[in-house]
């Protein structure tokens, strides 16, 4: 390898450039040195990462890396895995003297990698939302900075809201705690926290913020099916007056013993898992609530439930048994096949129904079809009364032309039904049983 000294710009190209650097002048490690501080990496758009496990989750999160250094030292098979990766995407990696990537680091101990990457954008106050979003009001702290951007990306929590001008997103402590995330999640800033919260209620917002103070059980807050935005505060005074006078919620995670609050990066972790899987819960509950097929299902359980106790209470059978009767009584002779279709049943669950009938001698059964008899048509005689109060009941104010409609729509819901690719159709859930040797 030759070694260089010099300022010269060396040319970039893809992979290890094969020369050494040996001076903290050299431009490539001086690009390096200007993003030390927050002005020098706003004005190159781009950002330092230490370290070769965080540059290789940050390649694998797809976020653009420019250039990158690597001690001269770093020969382990892991260094040169990621050196083949980066080579793979077209990233210059320059080899560095040990000693001059430590200055270059300043941060007193060995490091093997450094690199580069792309600052992203913040978003635009007006694009579009997640359901969920974490508010840092005031947080300063970076380590705690990067923790919440962390939890909240491992809990699918994409926008992070920042509530003044200040708060610093680029520094190499947040993008280190953060594990890179900082840099792929949608980030939203506000000139003051009214501003953020403004914004957030425009935009539909439930506003939670929190606090050891607050009046709501986390656990119990009554999240009301918007989207939430939590706010959490800063690490001295906690979220601003302004932002719990304004805010829907103020919730606080119990606490036991004698602790004036939690950290706020485990505060809002505990704070995110929980609130999220509660407006999860509570948006799936209104769905199902909300679902044609639950009230179809539970309509049919109460009309069934309805005709089922007046059959029993006028002879000691089920509505089906009923309605089978009915059916063969009508047709006086009805192959199994298609008593199983009209009443919706398999043909061990069609056996089961019409023992009983048959037992009692009101239908006769024979080579794989079900005939009437004289006394299952004297029973039916008595029991059709019965059921059809029953069914005046169950459509009582609904006119001619309703329960006709009423019966067109169900057939054709139930046609849909039968054919729809999810539903195993009888006769293959007969097959089913056959497979498995049951007895039919
Ligand atoms: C260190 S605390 C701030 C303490 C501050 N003295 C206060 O009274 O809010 C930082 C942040 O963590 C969150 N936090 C800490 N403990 C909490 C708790 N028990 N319940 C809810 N949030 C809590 C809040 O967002 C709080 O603003």
């Amino acid at each position: 390898m030759n070694g260089t000294g010099s300022s010269r710009p060396a040319t970039v190209e893809a992979g290890d450039t094969g020369q050494v650097v040996t001076s903290v002048k050299d431009v490539r490690v001086a690009a390096v040195r200007a993003l030390g501080s927050r002005a020098g990496r706003a004005a190159a758009g781009a950002c330092v990462l230490e370290g070769r496990s965080l540059i290789e989750q940050v390649l694998t999160a797809g976020t653009p890396l420019r250039e990158v250094l690597r001690a001269q030292s770093a020969s382990a098979p892991e260094d040169e895995q990621l050196a083949g990766r980066l080579r793979d995407r077209g990233v210059a990696v320059h080899r560095v003297r040990d000693g001059v990537l430590r200055q270059v680091a300043g941060s007193g101990r060995p490091v093997a990698w450094l690199a580069l990457a792309a600052l992203p954008a913040e978003a635009e106050v007006s694009a579009p939302w997640g359901d969920f979003v974490l508010v840092c009001d005031g947080v300063a702290d970076p380590g705690n900075l990067g923790t919440l951007v962390r939890s909240g990306r491992a809990l699918g929590i994409d926008d992070i809201v920042l509530t003044d001008p200040g708060t610093d997103m680029t520094s190499r402590r947040v993008l280190d705690s953060s594990r890179g995330t900082a840099l792929t999640a949608r980030m939203r800033r506000f000139g003051s926290p009214a501003e953020a919260v403004a914004a957030l209620r425009t935009a539909g917002f439930q506003i939670v913020a929190t606090s050891p103070h607050g009046r709501h059980l986390q656990a119990l807050a009554p999240l009301d099916g918007r989207p939430v935005a939590l706010v959490v505060g800063g690490e001295t005074s906690g979220v601003g007056q302004e932002v719990i006078d304004a805010a829907d919620l103020l919730v606080a995670i119990p606490m036991a013993g004698a602790v004036e609050s939690l950290n706020v990066g485990v505060a809002a972790g505990i704070s995110m898992y929980e609130l999220r899987t509660k407006r999860v819960l509570s948006v799936l509950t209104e769905r199902i609530r909300g679902s044609l097929g639950r009230d179809i299902t539970l309509t049919g359980r109460f009309i069934r439930d309805a005709l089922d106790r007046a059959a029993r209470e006028a002879a000691g059978l089920s509505s089906a048994q009923v309605i089978a009767l009915m059916v063969v009584t009508a047709e006086q002779h009805t192959p199994a096949d298609e008593l199983r279709r009209d009443l919706g049943v398999d043909a061990q669950e069609l056996h089961d129904l019409l023992v009983p009938l048959t037992e009692r001698g009101w239908l006769a059964h024979r080579e794989n079809a079900y005939t009437r008899t004289p006394e299952g048509e004297q029973a039916l005689a008595a029991l059709w009364p019965v059921h059809q109060q029953v069914e005046q009941g169950l459509l009582a104010g609904l006119s001619a032309d309703e329960r006709r409609t009423l019966r067109d729509l169900l057939g054709r819901v139930r046609t849909n039904a039968t054919g729809h690719a999810g539903l195993l159709p009888l006769q293959h859930r007969d097959q089913g049983r056959e497979a498995g040797g049951d007895a039919l």
